[in-house]
């Protein structure tokens, strides 16, 4: 059997792909403007550099020298020790689990693309209404559209790594790029825009405390789609002699400059035509349709290119989340790859047909334990538990259990001070972030 590689440009599109999702153009924006701009994103900046970055090539380094599906590469690796090790290989289900909502959200927007091309409400308090109406009330829309990310998902990565994953994020990643540029340079032009530039970059230190903190470390690292074994099974599809550094590099900057341009034209957007800087996650979906309203037919489009573009970031995502775990079941119980979709496919859109019914008035509440429905129980988990031990795992296996020498070889460093640098973080400085991130975000601490 010939093993498909990605070229070296589509790696590093399909990894970008991954990483600019939904949290850049969703989730981004609105912390920001809930923990009060600029020194929440010099934080996060700040994160991205030194903790993001060091678990972003320690997965890449994994995946590469493994070569196999997240499991079987860990196995390789620790041979001493491989049934230990291979339990962080399942960190791969954490994606799969995260596509239990994810591809719902995805399913909001393809229903936003549609309804915008013709509606836009004309009130924060209309945009409200809609929304929740669709949320609460509406199960089918979201049925349908759910189903309809399902199909184009399962097709992609039935189509295989080159023919479906490379293709679609080499053809989905411009496309998103062109949208938001262009976009972006009409922002540029509103009077608005000067207030986004000091709303997102001067910063206001009274507005920080241990929350903020550990917000931006969580977001840093669900934004780089790191610690699940997305980056890592696409590392092991690296061409031979691949650049990890530079790779990561890449990943990294275009994931940050997307997050802070869609940053910038939201904000302007909303100074301009809305509310001012709309706080939580229904700014996608509320505020910024109401100010879309504001522009008249530009407007309308300008909301469906948006949400066209944010419906690309979540499939170009979605596909990296559900990978780790097709490419454990073709590897190790040696399944077609039709089968292999197929299957892991059926899995998330039967538990997203739940986390629909866990919004809807008449089934909520037996779909509710505690304080969240079975919608946020999944975000949680995933977010404040798996996401945060995959990251520290990583660190622990790169900075601790490889041979120092192993992974000095494969980094080739060309500065022998910055690779010292980045195996510190690996070692010290990440692996007790992580640990804080999560304890934190469980409340313990
Ligand atoms: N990075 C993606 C985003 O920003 C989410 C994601 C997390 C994708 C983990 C894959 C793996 O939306
Ligand atoms: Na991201």
């Amino acid at each position: 059997m010939k093993i498909a590689r990605f070229s070296r440009i589509g790696f590093i599109m399909a990894a970008a792909g991954s990483a600019v999702g939904l949290g850049n153009i969703w989730k981004f924006p609105y912390i920001t403007g809930e923990y009060g701009g600029g020194a929440f994103v010099l934080i996060y900046l700040l994160t991205v550099l030194l903790i993001g970055f060091s678990i972003m090539t320690a997965e890449m380094l994994i995946g590469y020298l493994g070569r196999r599906d997240t499991v079987t590469s860990f196995e390789e690796l620790a041979p001493k020790h491989k049934n230990l090790w291979k339990f962080a290989g399942f960190q791969g289900l954490a994606g799969l689990f995260i596509m239990i909502f994810y591809s719902v959200v995805i399913g909001w927007i393809f229903n936003y693309v549609v309804t915008s091309l013709t509606y836009l409400p004309s009130t924060v308090g209309e945009a409200e209404t809609t929304f929740t109406k669709m949320l609460h009330a509406d199960f089918w829309t979201q049925f349908f559209y759910h189903t309809l990310s399902f199909v184009v998902i399962t097709y992609v990565l039935h189509k295989g790594l080159k023919g479906g994953i490379e293709k679609l994020n080499m053809l989905l990643m411009p496309a998103l790029m062109i949208i938001l540029a262009s976009m972006f340079a009409y922002a540029v032009t509103l009077d608005g825009f000067s207030k986004a530039v000091s709303f997102m970059f001067s910063p206001d230190w009274s507005k920080i405390n241990s929350e903020a903190f550990v917000v931006a470390v969580g977001h840093a690292f669900f934004t780089l789609s790191l610690g699940m074994g997305a980056i890592m099974t696409y590392a092991a599809s690296l061409e031979k002699n691949a650049n990890i550094v530079k790779s990561a590099f890449w990943v990294a900057f275009l994931d940050t400059t997307i997050a802070i341009v869609a940053g910038l034209m939201l904000f302007t957007f909303l100074y301009q035509y809305g509310s001012g800087p709309a706080k939580g996650p229904g700014l996608v979906f509320i505020s910024l349709p109401a100010a879309f309203y504001e522009m008249g037919i530009v407007g309308n489009v300008f909301a469906v290119l948006f949400f066209i573009a944010l419906a690309f970031a979540g499939l170009t995502s979605s596909v990296s989340l559900v990978e780790p775990m097709v490419q454990y079941f073709i590897d190790r119980f040696c399944w077609s790859r039709l089968k292999s979709t197929l299957l892991v496919g059926i899995f998330f859109w039967f538990f997203g047909i739940f986390a629909i019914l866990s919004n809807i008035d008449d089934t909520k509440e037996y779909l509710t334990w505690g304080s969240k429905n079975f919608f946020d129980w999944v975000d949680y988990v995933t977010a404040a538990i798996m996401l945060p031990l995959g990251g520290l795992l990583m660190a622990i296996f790169v900075g601790y259990v490889m041979p120092r020498s192993e992974v000095e070889a494969t980094m080739r460093p060309q500065l022998k001070w910055a690779f010292a640098l980045w195996y510190f973080s690996l070692r010290y400085i990440t692996p007790v972030a992580m640990f804080v991130v999560m304890l934190s975000l469980m409340g313990i601490i």
